[in-house]
């Protein structure tokens, strides 16, 4: 059963950096799922494991084979690399039925030996049932809606039991309804396959639902590389906060500094006064001295590639990420100078469920905004001119205009780095 391994795996199309510097194992009978904003590489890193893509540089395993090196000179053709895939725009052949085309891969197959006509149907059948598409068998791709399509693809990547399954965003065509419906297909199928699947998407509750691991990119860089509720919870960075998540997380910015009892006490909004309380000790003169250390790296392994032969700067610029900050009158995004930015400068993370509404005992605000969806009820609550976004269960009776107290519940609030955007820790958020 294989497992697959990129080593510093770049793809770079002249000073484009599609892919850079990837490394990644993808643990056998997996479901990772590679997620991250249009353009980013996720389409590229599937078809560089699959070999579609050839890799400027790096090394790729699958199972025990070195199916990649750019240093030895290897490339493995694709139909040797024994993957099954799934594209954005998955084509069934037009001239055959959904059943031909199902069995279509099935004829081709040699090893051991070919299969007889009634092992290719019971095949065939086999592929068919999870996604329900039997009734079907005798139509031609254009006599079918788009999502019976997709469901004929499915079947058809199916059928020759890959061992290792590529999918790049393939519920992109179906209503909402019958996305959901196949996530638990495809779900289930990735258990009683026992296959490792590969899912390319650009939706986040895709990603969170599907997936036993995430690997988000940002523009060709890995962000994060973890269980989904991991990359909720314990997210690397401002980037990833933001990426998942639904509604967004609340960013406030922050000053302040680190008591001699290890509280950091800190002032946002016009001057009102918090105290975040990490669950884990930190000594942030250590974390900065690391940050600093860790960039200092960074810097020192660019300078030692530049000078070596066939180095290419990268022209799509990694740039800071620029927080989403909600205000009442208008938008704010967090654009201020890294060189204007000190050790004093953070930025809190606050996902929706742990803003509290109380009627005392908190931040003075208001209620500037209620949208009840029956289950829960996502509000907007004015604190002096920023804006938080917190959801209740249930419909509770808010009006617009009424005074609330605004509190943060349990120890999940995340402490970023301003300058990096890097998480400094999880922890508590009270009053001071
Ligand atoms: N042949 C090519 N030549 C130059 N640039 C390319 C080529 N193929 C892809 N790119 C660029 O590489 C980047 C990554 O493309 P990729 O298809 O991997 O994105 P993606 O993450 O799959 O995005 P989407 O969610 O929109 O499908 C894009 O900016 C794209 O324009
Ligand atoms: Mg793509």
């Amino acid at each position: 059963m294989p497992k697959i391994t990129l080593e510093h795996v770049t793809k770079r199309w002249g000073n484009f950096y599609s892919v850079e510097d990837l490394s990644l194992v993808i643990e056998d009978n997996a479901f990772v799922t590679l997620l991250g904003p249009s353009g980013c590489g996720k389409t590229t890193t599937l078809r560089m494991i699959a070999g579609l893509e050839t890799p400027t540089s790096g090394r790729i395993t699958i199972g025990d084979q070195v199916v990649f090196d750019s240093a030895k000179g290897i490339n493995v053709p694709a139909s040797q690399r024994h993957v099954g895939f799934l594209f954005q725009n998955y084509a069934l052949w037009p001239n055959m039925t959904v059943y031909e085309n199902i069995a279509f891969g099935l004829k081709n197959i040699t090893e051991p030996r070919k299969l007889t006509k009634q092992e290719i149907d019971e095949r065939v059948r086999e592929a068919a049932r999870p996604v329900k598409i039997a009734p079907f068998f005798d139509r031609y791709p254009a006599e079918l809606s788009g999502g019976q399509q997709q469901r004929a693809a499915i079947a058809r990547t199916l059928a020759p039991g890959p061992k290792v399954i590529f999918m790049d965003e393939p519920l992109s065509n179906l209503d909402a309804k019958l996305r959901l419906e196949m996530r638990y297909e495809l779900q289930r199928l990735h258990v009683e396959t026992g296959s490792t699947f590969v899912y390319v998407t650009h939706d986040q509750m895709e990603a969170m639902t599907l997936a036993t691991r995430i690997c988000l990119i940002n523009n060709g860089v890995l962000q994060q590389y973890s269980p989904p509720l991991d990359v909720y919870n314990k997210p690397a960075n401002v980037f990833t906060a933001d990426f998942v998540g639904s509604p967004s997380i609340n960013f406030v910015l922050a000053k302040g500094a680190q008591r001699a009892d290890g509280a950091i006490e800190l002032v946002v909004f016009n001057g009102r006064k918090l105290v975040f309380k990490p669950s884990d000790p930190v000594n942030m003169e250590h974390w900065f001295a690391n940050r600093d250390a860790a960039l200092a790296a960074k810097a020192e392994a660019k300078n030692a590639a530049r000078i070596l032969p066939g180095y290419v700067e990268k022209g799509n610029k990694d740039e800071r990420f620029s927080c989403h900050i909600s205000k009442a009158n208008d938008e704010e995004f967090d654009t201020t100078p890294m060189a204007e930015l000190t050790n004093a400068d953070f930025i809190l993370g606050i996902r929706p469920e742990f803003v509290n509404i109380a009627s005392c005992n908190g931040l003075a605000g208001e209620i500037y905004g209620v949208m009840p969806t029956g289950m829960e009820s996502t509000l907007k609550i004015r604190v002096d001119d920023w804006l938080l976004t917190g959801v209740v269960f249930g419909a509770g009776q808010f009006s617009i205009g009424a005074k609330v107290d605004v509190s943060f519940a349990g120890n999940n609030i995340m402490l970023f780095d301003r300058a990096s955007g890097d998480r400094i820790a999880c922890g508590t958020l009270e009053l001071a």
